[in-house]
């Protein structure tokens, strides 16, 4: 029986998603945090998404910097950037 684990970490852990698909849909062009939600599923599970301060840092490093940090440091402030919710685009 197999029993490796993945290199990748589970950032989603309402539905399995794991750190490297959430970089390659951000490499691909998912440039705001609804975009994510749409093509990995994460953020959106049963728990209301909170794996979205994890999500913010990994997507704010990469549009400041063009790479993904070393070390995820959870967002706690509760704060969205905005343009990067569902109510921005609603709106
Ligand atoms: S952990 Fe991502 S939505 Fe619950």
């Amino acid at each position: 029986m197999k029993n490796r684990k993945s290199k990748s970490p589970i950032i989603c852990r309402c539905n399995n998603v794991n750190r490297e698909t959430i970089e390659q849909a951000i490499r691909d062009g998912a440039d705001t945090m609804n975009k994510i939600f749409d093509s990995t599923s994460a953020g959106v599970g049963p728990c209301g998404g909170s794996c979205r301060r994890k999500l913010m840092p990994l997507l704010e490093h990469y549009l400041k910097t063009g790479t993904f940090p070393e070390k995820i440091v959870e967002d706690l402030t509760g704060k969205v950037p905005a343009g990067t919710t569902s109510e921005d685009e609603n709106q």
